[in-house]
This record gives structure tokens, sequence and C-alpha cells, in this order.
């Protein structure tokens, strides 16, 4: 289980003492048959921090995630995300090492987000913007799949730069700075959806505050 202080931090203490929200995760339900619409789908996506079974994943879908990545918008088509697979059990020992959190810890798999700064126009950069809508196509795509994950930023790109470390392992170019990872795998346990603030408090018509 993760610490307290680390689910303040990333803004997840709202589900501990608040009504329990037990949603079934994509897994689950797609193992009861039947594909969720896009829209339920998207819904549905939520941050798993659990274990995973050990089921690996096939190299099929963990490229069919990374094509769903790529395919996402890129300020002025410039492409700036680049995605490694890590699958061996050694190399994930290795970052594992680094990670030091049991955050995604037993997916049998991960993908690590790299950023390269590659100027849009003028001096117009558009890197955290297009790995971002990388990383939620990702997020989608492996639900779809019938797998779980995580967004995870915050922890390796914290003061003590473990995202540098992990670069280190994965021999990545100077010119690339690798900015979160998704372990990617079954869901051992349910999934607990975030509690997220009403419609009307975040979306309106016509005008700010707008019915
Ligand atoms: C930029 C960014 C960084 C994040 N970093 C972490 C992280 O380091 N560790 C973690 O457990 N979750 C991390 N998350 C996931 C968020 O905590 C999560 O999306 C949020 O609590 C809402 O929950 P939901 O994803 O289930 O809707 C990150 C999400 C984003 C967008």
């Amino acid at each position: 289980m993760l610490s307290l202080r680390l689910l303040t931090k990333y803004g997840i203490h709202a589900n501990l003492d608040k009504k329990k929200v037990r949603a079934l995760s994509s897994f689950q339900s797609a193992r009861k048959g039947g594909k969720m619409n896009t829209i339920d789908l998207i819904k549905s996506r939520t941050s798993y921090r659990g274990t995973y079974l050990s089921t690996k994943v096939p190299r099929e879908h963990l490229k069919l995630i990374m094509e769903a990545g790529l395919a996402a918008p890129s300020g002025c088509n410039k492409q700036t995300t680049r995605l490694i697979a890590v699958d061996d059990e050694d190399t994930l020992a290795k970052l594992h090492e680094v990670i030091a959190s049991p955050l995604g810890e037993t997916a049998p798999a991960m993908i690590c987000v790299l950023a390269k700064k590659i100027i849009a126009y003028r001096d117009r950069c558009y890197y955290i913007q297009d790995y971002a809508a990388a990383i939620e196509n990702m997020l989608l795509a492996i639900i779809d799949l019938g797998y779980q994950s995580c967004w995870v930023e915050g922890h390796i790109t914290d003061t003590d730069q473990i995202c540098r470390k992990m670069a280190d392992i994965l021999e990545v170019p100077n010119d690339c700075e690798l900015v979160c990872f998704l372990p990617v795998g079954i869901a051992e346990k349910e999934c607990q959806k975030a509690v997220k603030l009403p419609f009307e408090e975040r979306a309106w018509f016509n005008k700010f505050g707008g019915r």
C-alpha cells in the first residue's frame, strides 16, 4: 500500500474517507462479456495502484497501446513524444530498484514516456501537451485491452529525479527527457474510482457559470 503521505500528495486522499466507490474495472466488466462504448470507457478510466497478476502482456498489445499514444495530436504535428515499452524482467527489476515504490511494482510491463523538446514555432514548444495527449490515449487503450494502469509522473520527477536514473538504465539519449511511466498489467484487485467534482462546478454553457 502507498503511504498516506503519497496518497495525500497525489490527491487521492478523498478516496480514503469519503464513501468508497467500488467500481468494477473494465477488465472485470470485459470478462463478464461485452466491450464498452468509447464514452463509457473514458468515464470508467481510473488510476489503479494495486497489485497486478503476473500474466504477461503480449508484445502485440504493447504495440497497440503505443500506437494509440503516437496517434495523439501534437502541437504543429511535431510529434515530440517517444515511448519505450519494457517487458524484460531484469530491466523491470532495475527500474523498480530506482523507482523505490510499490506503485506498479508487480506489473509485468511498463511504458516509459519520453519527451523531446522540439520547437513548434518561434519559441513555442508543446512537448508537455503532446505527451499528456499521448498518455491519455494510452491509458484508454490499456483499459480497452483489459489492463489497468496509472499515470506516474509526480513520483519520478520530484527533487530526487528518479526519472534520470530510469533514463540511464534505458539508455535514453540526452535530447530526450523521461517524464512518466505507465505500469501495464491485469489488475489483481478491484479499482477504486476517484471522486470527481460535480459537472456544474467545472463545466458550463455559453459563459463561465452559465446553465
Ligand atoms: C501529471 C500527473 C502526474 C501524476 N503523477 C502521479 C504519481 O506520481 N503517482 C500516482 O500515484 N499518481 C499520479 N497521477 C495520477 C493522479 O493522482 C490521478 O489521475 C488523480 O488522483 C485522479 O484519479 P483518476 O486518475 O483515478 O481519475 C498523476 C497524474 C497526472 C495527470
